[in-house]
């Protein structure tokens, strides 16, 4: 299991190291650290659990061209031929086929414990100082507006909604971000979240006051 881990790992790192900020090898070793902590204080097989969070982003549908069956697919194929039991190879591609987020008005799959804590550690990356970075750096490699006041959030009520969706990044917060600490699972990533939260809710505060030029210093 400690050979496959490794392979695995080898695997993702050289698949991931060229992307761009948001979904970087950082991210994903950050997804897997977070899954990990979980895992300490919630239970659940911790070795399943770090397969799944190094792979849970394997064939996005954000970077394959829009497949959503692919990450499933690509994730199981990939552990038969690392020889991962195939026991082991179904029950990742089942955790990395309910990771994703697909709308406001879509609820989340249910899944085993092991996918509530993957899915949990890859939202709270989503969230806080790292989840604003990430969303703008994903926005700027797709060429998308900071904000435009006149383009009100929608709340998508199904997946291809939601993907084709091409909206400034300010809307990101009201899409997903800000409903993301309501989505944990998780007893331990909902008091995660808790800070990270609120840290987007002052961000968003002051960008729009800066964007408004209110600026309490000189009035
Ligand atoms: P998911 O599987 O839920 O899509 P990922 O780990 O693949 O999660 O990463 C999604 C992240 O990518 C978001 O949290 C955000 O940082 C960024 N992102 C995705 N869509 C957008 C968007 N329309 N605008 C800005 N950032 C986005
Ligand atoms: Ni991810």
């Amino acid at each position: 299991m400690k050979q496959l881990l490794l392979e695995v790992e080898k695997r993702v790192r050289e698949k991931f190291t060229d992307q761009e900020g948001s979904h970087d090898w950082f991210h994903i070793d950050r997804v897997r650290k977070n899954a990990l902590l979980l895992q300490k204080s919630e239970g659940g097989d911790a070795q399943l659990i770090e397969l799944a969070a190094l792979l849970h982003d394997f064939s996005d549908h954000k970077y394959n061209g829009g497949d959503f069956q692919a990450g499933q697919q690509d994730v199981y194929a990939l552990l038969l031929e690392l020889h991962a039991p195939e026991k082991i190879a179904h029950a990742v591609a089942q955790i990395v086929g309910v990771v994703s987020y697909k709308g406001a008005l879509v609820p989340d799959e249910k899944t085993s414990l092991e996918g509530q804590i993957v899915r949990d550690a890859d939202r709270l990356d989503a969230i806080g100082a790292i989840g604003i970075a990430r969303a703008f750096a994903y926005g700027g490699s797709r060429g998308r507006a900071l904000y435009d006041p006149a383009v009100s959030p929608t709340l998508h009520k199904t997946k291809e909604a939601y993907a084709q969706d091409k909206g400034h990044t300010i809307n990101h917060f009201y899409e997903k971000l800000l409903l993301l600490q309501d989505r944990m699972e998780t007893q331990s990533a909902k008091v995660l979240a808790a800070n990270r939260h609120q840290f987007m809710l002052e961000f968003l505060k002051q960008f729009k006051n800066d964007w408004a030029a209110e600026n309490p210093d000189i009035v």
